[in-house]
């Protein structure tokens, strides 16, 4: 353990997470899909703040995936307005607690000015070294391996990774997936070969701080041979 884990959980320093569950949690409760979604966005905020005291060096966070294009086309709009939000009132804050921000997708499809807004909270937290927050956006696994294809010349492994979205990223030690889905969808294909898994049973909306906690405890435990004998 280091003096960077204050809370004396013994845990991942590279985490990401499949905050699954804001329809659910919102249909639960009478509401539309889209508070669900704010309820989302307000845990998130939490998480980043709660990550950064536990420790966590970087989290990696899937806010909208390829596929998630496929919604209904006013869960879609909401969505995007929301991003676009969330990015101009969340930035200095989250520059002031020393996250550094990068967004990790493809930029086909994205609006002009979403594109925008993210070019700018990346360059306004460019320097930050507390926390890197990556956010999985318009992200989808089979898109970065096959855009990583294109221009790979050879070089093996190490030389493929640097091709993907985010290079300076390293691959999680943990992926943990809200809201009882067991599976990736998509996410962190290349980077999740060999990070342990924590499926939650909780809705993303209702996940805290405890949760992450014990998601950390577990992994702790975990016994990790990346396919060698001990
Ligand atoms: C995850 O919550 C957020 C996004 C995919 C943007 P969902 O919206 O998938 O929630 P459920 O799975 O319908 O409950
Ligand atoms: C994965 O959740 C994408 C995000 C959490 C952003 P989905 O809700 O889109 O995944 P499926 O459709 O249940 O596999
Ligand atoms: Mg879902």
């Amino acid at each position: 353990m280091t003096a960077s884990e204050p809370s004396g959980v013994a845990g991942a320093t590279s985490v990401a997470i499949i905050m699954d569950g804001n329809g659910r949690w919102a249909t639960e409760r009478g509401l539309p899909v889209l508070e669900g979604h704010r309820r989302g966005a307000k845990t998130m905020k939490q998480t980043v703040k709660d990550a950064v005291a536990l420790g966590i060096r970087e989290l990696t966070v899937y806010a909208f995936s390829t596929e998630n294009w496929s919604r209904p086309s006013d869960e879609v709009a909401g969505l995007m307005e929301m991003f676009a939000e969330l990015i101009v009132s969340e930035t200095p804050e989250l520059d002031d607690e020393g996250v550094r921000m990068r967004f990790v997708g493809s930029r086909r499809g994205v609006s002009d000015s979403l594109l925008k807004q993210m070019d700018w909270a990346e360059a306004e937290t460019a320097a930050n070294t507390r926390l890197a927050l990556f956010v999985a956006f318009n992200y989808g696994g089979r898109a970065e391996i096959l855009d990583a294809a294109e221009r790979y010349e050879g070089g093996g492994e190490e030389a493929f990774a640097k091709l993907l979205y985010a290079p300076e990223m390293s691959d999680p030690e943990l992926v943990i997936r809200t809201s009882g889905e067991k599976r990736l969808s998509n996410f962190l294909l290349w980077q999740s070969a060999y990070s342990e898994f924590l499926f939650s049973d909780v809705l993303w909306p209702d996940f805290d701080r405890a949760e992450l906690e014990a998601a950390l405890r577990e992994y702790a435990s975990r016994q990790r041979r990346f396919g060698a004998r001990e």
